[in-house]
């Protein structure tokens, strides 16, 4: 047991993490002990810009106010019953949430894999029920590069072998076509067993890849002409991320299944959705899907102040804005090791170009020493991507600290 804790040093925790954590990641060496808006504190009191937001999470900034306080209060009340019975919160939730985006109803889950997971299964019981396609025939498509996580489903429809290395056998019934790219989705899209196509309206793993302008409006089409449903993950693209509330209404186009997690909480705990509409919903019948954890009174309160935050301190709004700035600022960097600067509102990547394949880790440590934290992704991508309550101010320090830190590459 650690008996000494206020003595610790950073090396001491990560020691610690080391020898008793499954070594399942490769984190930046810093520990984060505090985090208030767009700043995180290490253990040694040194404050970071954050530059991640855990992975799109905290959109609404670290320990936003109004998000914690509800936490405390319904906390303090009644955290969670399980689906056996019902609570006093999940009723309002789903109404709150379904009028929020306009869907018939809502599927509550925890973690952003498992609105992945149910996205499929709702989707093959539409392809069985109202499609008509063979029992246990059902296909699903995905795009190259996806990323939705870690369970067998998710990796099994996977082309990153760190990924799906040696974790076969794999799931039957997915089919992968390149991102962005859909002469190639119509030829895969009219197997009369394809049940749905699920994909990110940008790739945020593989690297912030945006597609093409009118993408999106083709995959609708694409779904509409052969029957097909459209699964949009916005898991790390949704709630004002990319400077609209959702990434498909850039293309002003509506999934026929969204999921969303992540941000849903603002970094507060586990919460995931996926919303659909009768015809797709009502398929699945009491007991033949859920989570103990699905829905409770917790997760409901907390979702429904991290949904109003971004509406009422217009954070889509200052995502766009922001974006642009951060963009146009890095752009006037000139960096001769900056090959690409490309993203949406605030979910932007540079990539990075220098003959020393760990240049985009080395860059990531060099903005850690002067007070920036971000990581990169598939080796030359750096993601860019801060809390969604950033001012103008704060960009333009936190551009001064990446062109700072860019010297070392040289
Ligand atoms: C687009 C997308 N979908 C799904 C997931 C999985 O979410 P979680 O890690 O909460 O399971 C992620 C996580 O990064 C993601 O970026």
């Amino acid at each position: 047991m650690v008996t000494n804790v206020t003595a610790m040093t950073t090396a001491d925790y990560l020691a610690l993490e080391e020898k008793y954590g499954a070594h399942n990641y490769h984190p930046i060496p810093v520990v984060l002990t505090k985090g208030n808006g767009i700043y995180l504190w290490d253990i040694e009191g040194k404050r970071y810009v954050d530059f991640l937001s855990g992975y799109s999470a905290v959109n609404q900034g670290h320990c936003h106010p109004r998000i914690i306080q509800a936490l405390i209060e319904q906390a303090q009340k009644l955290t969670l019953t399980s689906r056996a019975f019902h609570n006093d919160l999940l009723g309002e939730y789903a109404q709150y949430i379904t009028e929020y985006f306009g869907y018939d109803k809502v599927l509550p889950m925890n973690t952003g894999v498992e609105g992945g997971e149910t996205a499929v299964k709702l989707a093959r019981r539409w392809g069985y029920v109202n499609k008509g396609i063979e029992d246990n025939k059902a296909k699903i498509l995905f795009a190259e590069n996806n990323f939705w996580g870690r369970t067998m489903s998710a990796i099994s429809s996977s082309t990153d072998p760190s990924s799906y290395r040696k974790f076969g056998p794999f799931m039957p019934g997915f089919e992968l076509v390149p991102y962005d790219n859909l002469e190639a989705l119509e030829q895969a899209i009219q197997d009369k067993n394809v049940a749905a196509f699920m994909v990110e309206p940008i790739q945020g793993e593989a690297g912030v890849v945006v597609p093409a302008d009118g993408y999106l409006q083709g995959v609708r089409q694409l779904c509409n002409k052969y029957n097909v449903l459209f699964i949009a993950d916005e898991i790390q693209t949704g709630l004002a991320r990319t400077g609209k509330m959702l990434a498909c209404d850039h293309e002003y186009v509506r999934p026929d299944i969204l999921i969303l997690g992540k941000a849903l909480s603002g970094g507060v705990l586990p919460v995931s959705a996926v919303l659909a509409d009768d015809e797709v919903m009502m398929n699945i019948k009491p007991g033949e899907h859920g989570s103990t954890y699905g829905g409770n009174p917790l997760a409901c309160k907390v979702a429904m102040v991290a949904l109003q935050v971004l509406k009422d301190e217009n954070m889509a709004e200052n995502a766009a804005a922001m974006g642009e700035i951060l963009r146009t600022e890095l752009q006037n960097l000139q960096s001769p090791f900056i090959t690409t600067i490309r993203g949406r509102g605030l979910l932007n990547a540079i990539v990075i170009k220098h003959p020393n394949k760990e240049a985009a880790w080395d860059l990531c440590m060099q903005l850690k020493e002067n007070g920036l934290l971000a990581k990169p992704t598939h080796g030359d991508k750096i993601r860019f991507a801060p809390p969604l309550i950033i001012n103008e101010q704060q960009i333009k320090e936190a551009v001064e600290i990446i062109g700072r830190s860019l010297a070392i590459l040289e």
